[in-house]
């Protein structure tokens, strides 16, 4: 039977630099021997055009794997991505004579800016319950924590350099499950990973390519102006 996986890409940042499709785009390459049809679709892009979401929505559902792949912000995801959820939940709700066809599988990949994978729980719980609601298989999920220096460093740093292990550690586990189309095997279905890198060295990298953004010196990165009185 032929095996259809359906991206959703959460990031509001176009294509590139965005760490969310670099991941899709490296995960993709490693499953085609395992999936007929792969497509990637973006849900800000998407819910910002509704006469297009119907044939889209009938699409996931008649897809076996559905795999959200998101920035998180603040404990949550974009808005953009919420607004697609809801908007999905309500297309089925009031579509219940489009049965579905396969019980589609949901799986999620959190990335985060900070080193610190297990920032990630929390959204990676918000879809386990759009999962449930939906009547969907909840088949977990990966919280990456310095999402972006990881898709920066993808090809650039071995996979085996110390940095990068726990990350391709929790990518392998992912990886295995999307192949399989089973659950993640830990008892929350949840993987929370971070890059192995001294968390002062990854702040003053920050410091500096937030310094190159915006133009402001040093000194005013560490200011404090709430304690002048
Ligand atoms: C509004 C906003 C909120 C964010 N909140 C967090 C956060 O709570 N913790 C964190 O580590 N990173 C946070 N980030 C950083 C992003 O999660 C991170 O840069 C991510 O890798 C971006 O993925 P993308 O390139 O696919 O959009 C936030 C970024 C933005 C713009």
């Amino acid at each position: 039977m032929s095996q259809k996986l359906v991206w959703i890409n959460g990031s509001p940042k176009p294509d590139h630099p965005s760490a969310s499709h670099q991941m899709i785009e490296y995960l993709s390459n490693l499953l085609t021997s395992h999936y007929d049809s792969m497509l990637e679709v973006n849900a800000l892009k998407l819910s910002l055009q509704p006469t297009k979401l119907t044939e889209h929505f009938k699409e996931v559902l008649s897809a076996h794997v559905m795999v959200i792949v998101t920035p998180l912000y603040a404990d949550s995801m974009p808005s953009g991505l919420l607004d697609y959820l809801y908007q999905f939940e309500n297309f089925v709700k009031t579509h219940s004579e489009d049965n579905l066809k396969y019980p589609l599988k949901v799986y999620g990949y959190i990335n985060c800016g900070f080193i610190g994978g297990y920032q990630n729980h929390i959204a990676l719980e918000i879809l386990e319950h759009f999962a449930h609601r939906m009547n969907f298989t909840w088949c977990g999920g990966l919280g990456v924590g310095s999402g972006a220096m990881l898709a920066g460093t993808l090809y650039s740093v071995p996979k085996d350099a110390k940095m990068q292990r726990p990350i391709y550690e929790g990518l392998d586990v992912f990886i295995k499950a999307l192949k399989s189309q089973k659950a993640i095997p830990t008892c929350n279905k949840q993987l929370l990973v971070t890059q192995d890198f001294s968390p002062s060295l990854f702040n003053f990298a920050l410091n500096i390519n937030w310094m190159a953004q915006s133009g402001w010196k040093f000194k005013k990165i560490y200011a404090k102006p709430y304690l002048k009185q």
